[in-house]
Order: structure tokens, then C-alpha cells, then sequence
């Protein structure tokens, strides 16, 4: 049975992966120079999915942690510690161990074989992540380099206040391991690394990762609504011009039309049946996120939605009644930080074009 070719919500490789060669390339450049990296975009633009085709295009151990997972220094020390269990043998690593300040506590699980690693709470926080990083570091060498990457970094904070400050004096001295930073709230990944008193100031080569290229998606997508319909190419062009290429939607959209025409190839607006199915769907849930909205976040989303002038223009503030500048443009910042609106290429936009066509379709009713 055909399967659908498009995937949506978690990372993605072939046969969905779509293009990114100049990004795969840069972040290839970076991680096999002396330098580190951080990824920055807004959420579910294929983060993730890029670094970990770096990482399976090359031969190099690699440790990735997603810090929204980590709840201490103690916890992040020991996710860590477990993926160099799983990268080196043991008998490597248990002389070395035995050096550390504050020892682990490990078990083996014996349902899947894995080690099982803790550090009690309360121990002393520095030589034990201290420990810990400089443990891979010691294990590469210049010519068997390590990558690793944080996915989520801007969780930094909240796993403890210190935790930059703590994490950055101990990287600063390796010289045989990539850092890579992803990060998808924007403003704290820049504060993080842009800004001239915090701890990661300049640490790391900045990417900022923006959509897939409308051509590359309008390919993929003609090619795979091929045997269905001789009008691939439109549906295809009609798909990314509705979600203006933003990488999740594009596929989740892609996936609904396929399901669709896999039924009835004779639909003759399959993209209206599937953005009317899925409306039909998330209505209730639309609704709820409307009406926790402020009233001006309300009218700064409904200016976005509906019309195509910049929110902090006089037009703008003219069109939707609003009347100050600075009330746009902290009633955006709140909308940025909650995932409604993103920033690409400098433009404001709304995140979800499904939502912007239910606000759109609302208020013409
Ligand atoms: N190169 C790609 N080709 C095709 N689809 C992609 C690509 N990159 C991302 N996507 C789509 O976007 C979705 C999200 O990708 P991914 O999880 O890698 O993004 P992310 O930026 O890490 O997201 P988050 O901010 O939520 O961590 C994927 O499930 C897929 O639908
Ligand atoms: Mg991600």
C-alpha cells in the first residue's frame, strides 16, 4: 500500500526531507572547523531536522540533549553522562569516573540494557557538570573531534540562573569538541548570544534558519501528487502560496490534499476541502485562543491577518483603531513569545495560516 509521502511534527529525514543543501552545507563548514554554532528560528521551521542530517551524513560521536528535559544541573549532567555511556565503551570510561568529585549513581536497566545514571540533588553543582563536559573533551581528540548539540538551549535559565555562566567557563577550555545551539524563542537565544554582559557573548556562529525555498516545496510536492491529478504543479503552487512555505503547515496541508485525492481523484478544489476539514476541526480550539487574547493582541492579529501593511506603520495603527505605536509593539512581543506571530526576513507574520484564515474568515461573516 502507497504511503503518504509527507510528514509533519517530528523530525524529519529522507524520503520527506526536502532540500537545504546551502544550510546542511554551512552547518557542515562550521562544526568541522574549530567553531561553534547556534541555530535560531521560529518553532518547527526543521531545526532539528537539519543538524540531525549533519549528524548522520558524518562519522563523528555526537551527544544531543534536549535541555526541555532537564530539570536541574544534576539531571542535565546525568543525561549527558548517559550519552557518552552510549558512545564509548565502558571500560573506558570507568577509570575516569572513578576521578570525578561527585561520583554518579549507575544501574543497568535490565528491560532495554541501558545504563541507568543520577547524580543526588544537592551536590555540588560545579565539578560535577564540570566534570562531566570536560569527560568528552578528554575522550576526543583533535583528529576524533565531538559534536554536541542543545537543542531547546533557551531552557538555560530555567534549569538554574547560574547555568550560562557555569556552562560557558568550562566550554571555553575545549578545544576537541562542536557546540551547536538551537533555539526557538528568538529573543532569548539573541539575548543569550548577542548580548555583550551575558556569559555566551560571541561564543558561537550565528544562523538564523528561515523557511524552505517555495521552488524546493512546490517540486516536492508537484512530484508527489503526481500519479493523482495532472494538476500537481497548481495544487502544489496553491499549497505554498496558502502557507507562504512555512516548513510544518506546508506538509501538514501536503498531507491532507494526498489524503484526499487518495479517496477521490476527482475533487476539484481539493486545497478548499482540506483547509474546510481542517477549520471544521479546529474550531473550539481556534475559538480558545482567540478569546484569551488581549484586545489588542486581538487587533494587532486581525491588522496581520487582514490587511498587508506593517504593523508599525500610522496606516497600520489608522486601520485597526490602535493608538500608539508602542502598544503594537509590545502587544506583538507578547504575541511573538506566545508562537502567534514569527519574524522572517524582518516581516511580521501570523505563525499558523490556518488560523489566519479562520480570523479571516470570522470577521467577514
Ligand atoms: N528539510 C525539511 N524538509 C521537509 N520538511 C521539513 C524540513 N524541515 C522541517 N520540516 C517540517 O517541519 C517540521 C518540524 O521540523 P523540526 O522538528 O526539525 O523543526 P524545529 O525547528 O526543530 O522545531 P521546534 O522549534 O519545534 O523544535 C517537520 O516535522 C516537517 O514537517
Ligand atoms: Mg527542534
Amino acid at each position: 500500500m502507497q504511503t503518504n509521502p509527507f510528514k509533519f511534527g517530528s523530525v524529519v529525514d529522507a524520503p520527506f526531507f526536502i532540500n537545504r543543501k546551502d544550510e546542511l552545507k554551512a552547518v557542515t563548514e562550521v562544526i568541522n572547523s574549530n567553531n561553534h554554532l547556534v541555530i535560531i528560528s521560529p518553532r518547527r521551521f526543521g531545526k532539528t531536522s537539519l543538524v540531525y542530517k549533519v549528524l548522520k551524513n558524518s562519522s563523528r560521536k555526537a551527544v544531543v540533549l534536549n535541555l526541555q528535559f532537564s530539570n536541574s544541573i544534576e539531571d542535565f549532567a546525568a543525561q549527558y553522562l548517559k550519552q557518552i555511556y552510549r558512545l564509548f565503551p565502558v571500560t573506558h570510561l570507568k577509570q575516569k569516573i572513578k576521578n570525578f568529585r561527585v561520583l554518579p549513581s549507575l544501574s543497568l536497566n535490565p528491560v532495554n540494557g541501558d545504563m541507568e545514571i543520577s547524580f543526588k540533588p544537592g551536590s555540588n553543582q560545579g565539578p560535577l557538570l564540570e566534570d562531566v563536559l570536560n569527560l568528552l573533551e578528554e575522550l576526543s581528540s583533535s583528529t576524533k573531534r565531538s559534536i554536541v548539540v542543545l537543542d531547546e538551549f533557551q531552557e538555560i535559565k530555567r534549569i538554574d540562573k547560574s547555568m550560562d555562566r557555569k556552562l560557558r567557563s568550562i566550554l571555553q577550555n575545549h578545544k576537541c569538541v562542536n557546540y551547536v545551539f538551537l533555539g526557538s524563542q528568538e529573543s532569548m537565544m539573541r539575548n543569550i548570544f548577542e548580548r555583550k554582559n551575558s556569559p555566551f557573548y560571541h561564543f558561537s556562529q550565528l544562523m538564523q534558519l528561515e523557511k524552505i525555498k517555495k521552488e524546493h516545496f512546490v517540486a516536492f510536492i508537484s512530484k508527489n501528487l503526481q500519479g493523482f491529478t495532472s494538476e500537481n504543479k497548481r495544487i502544489a503552487k496553491e499549497i505554498v502560496a496558502f502557507t507562504d512555505g512555512h516548513p510544518y503547515y506546508t506538509q501538514q496541508l501536503s498531507f491532507m490534499i494526498w489524503n484526499l485525492l487518495k479517496q477521490d481523484q476527482s475533487i476539484e478544489k481539493p486545497i478548499d476541502e482540506a483547509i474546510a476539514v481542517h477549520l471544521r476541526m479546529h474550531d473550539y480550539d481556534y475559538e480558545r485562543l482567540w478569546i484569551n487574547l488581549k484586545n489588542t493582541e486581538k487587533k494587532v492579529i486581525s491588522g496581520l491577518a487582514t490587511n498587508k501593511k506593517e504593523p508599525l506603520t500610522a496606516a497600520f495603527l489608522e486601520a485597526t483603531n490602535i493608538n500608539a505605536t508602542s502598544t503594537v509593539f509590545s502587544s506583538l512581543k507578547r504575541l511573538m513569545t506566545n508562537g502567534f506571530v514569527i519574524q522572517t526576513n524582518g516581516k511580521y507574520e501570523i505563525d499558523d495560516p490556518f488560523f489566519k484564515y479562520w480570523i479571516i474568515e470570522k470577521r467577514s461573516n
